[in-house]
């Protein structure tokens, strides 16, 4: 399914709040914030010649985010960027200065965070982030996940010293499990999405995100044409859609939200011109993109800054994974987990969609920028649907590094 966005709002200047979280400076200081982090590095950007040609395309670049801070997604970014800003503020208000990133492992800042407990629910990604950023800081972390998260992914985030508590039902039953408990305990939410009331942390963990964008700028050797990015709540496309319109403006990308079929909230919420909650059915492979209602700020933004809104299908999803696994030609091998190449994958129905082909105005001159936003954050499960065996899977990993 395809639709342009119709909005009302559509290509309006962003809210101004939404603009300070999402621009140049706030990315600088996402950015600045990450040359703190230890195993920070820029993730590789690969180019694909031989898929670009096959779809009658200019040039198609990927960013893979498998490589991030350890972490196997992006969303190592904004988690953690949340946690760490939030006690930096807090050791602020105590000491009664400003405090820096820099002092981040001052005696007195980790006094501060020793005495700080901070909570999410999670399909496994950003659990992981919000985790390895209070362990960083020496704070607490209690990990909420539903019935459908994979053992495997329940340990990756353990392993960061979070209490993990298992709630019965689906991500919104934990959504609700950790807020009620957090306002129980006084402990503090780091969502990754945001409702009415609550906007400032999600907006932080999407100035995150835009450090990712920025560096992709810097390694692209000219800005894309066209942008595809996998939405779950639709964070990740809100901070890529809007820092590209506040940075480039006239010049900016055509932009384009992927959704799973199976979990279309930005795709029905454009279809009804709100942001509305979609009924569960089915669950999808790409199981990280499993979200019934999308994210209030994510939706402000992208209601102005996306131009287009798809769906892809469960095989689609993994067929690229196999595609990007086991590259043709002089492409490179790219691990992508479920949820990763979800971009790549509604560019290449794009772009042999001559309805949507027309519609993106996508031809051989197109530069075309995508995400692997994970890499195989539950290995046993990319082996499975890639058809390798579960050892060989770390060993690519470190081949596609290179
Ligand atoms: C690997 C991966 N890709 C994409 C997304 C979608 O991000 P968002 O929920 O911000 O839309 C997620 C969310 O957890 C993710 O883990």
């Amino acid at each position: 399914m395809f639709l342009p966005n119709r909005h009302s709002d559509y290509r309006k200047p962003l809210d101004p709040l939404d603009a300070e979280a999402l621009g140049e400076r706030a990315a600088g200081e996402a950015g600045r914030y990450l040359s703190f982090r230890d195993n920070h590095a820029p993730t590789p950007l690969h180019a694909l010649p031989v898929l670009a040609s096959e779809l009658g395309l200019g040039t198609i670049h990927v960013k893979d985010e498998g490589f991030r801070l350890g972490l196997g997604s992006f969303k190592a970014l904004g988690g953690s960027y949340a946690v760490i800003r939030l006690v930096l503020e807090e050791a602020g208000r105590r000491l009664g200065r400003p405090v820096d990133v820099a002092e981040l492992h001052a005696p007195e800042i980790r006094a501060v965070a020793a005495g700080m407990t901070f909570a999410c629910a999670t399909d496994g990604n950003h659990g992981r982030s919000v985790a390895q950023g209070a362990q960083l800081v020496g704070a607490r972390a209690v990990i909420f996940v539903h019935s459908g998260v994979s053992a495997e992914r329940v340990a990756a985030i353990a392993r960061f010293g979070a209490q993990m508590v298992r709630v019965e039902g689906t991500y919104d039953d934990s959504v609700a499990e950790a807020e009620r408990v957090a306002a129980e305990k006084n402990w503090i939410v780091v969502s990754d999405t945001s409702w009415p009331g609550y906007e400032r942390i999600p907006g932080l963990v999407m100035q995150g995100y835009t450090a990712m964008v920025r560096e992709a700028l810097r390694q692209l050797p000219e800005p894309p044409t066209h942008v595809f990015v996998q939405a779950g709540v639709g964070g990740v496309a809100a901070a890529v859609a809007g820092h590209l319109s506040l940075v480039l403006g006239d010049r900016r990308p055509v932009f384009v939200v992927v959704d799973p079929a199976r979990a279309a909230c930005l795709f029905e919420s454009a279809r009804a011109g709100h942001p509305v909650k979609i009924a569960h059915g089915e669950p999808t492979v790409m199981a990280m993109l499993e979200c019934y209602e999308p994210s209030l700020v994510a939706w402000r933004v992208l209601s102005r800054a996306a131009d287009a809104f798809m769906t892809i299908d469960e095989e689609d999803a993994v067929a690229v994974m196999k595609r990007l696994a086991h590259p043709v030609g002089k492409d490179p091998a790219i691990v992508a987990g479920e949820s990763g190449g979800v971009g790549l994958a509604g560019l290449m129905r794009a772009a042999t969609d001559a309805e949507m082909r027309t519609a993106l105005g996508l031809d051989e001159t197109s530069r075309v920028f995508v995400i692997n936003t994970e890499g195989a954050t539950d290995p046993q499960r990319f082996a499975a649907l890639v058809g390798m065996q579960p050892d060989r899977v770390a060993i690519r990993a470190e081949g596609a590094r290179a």
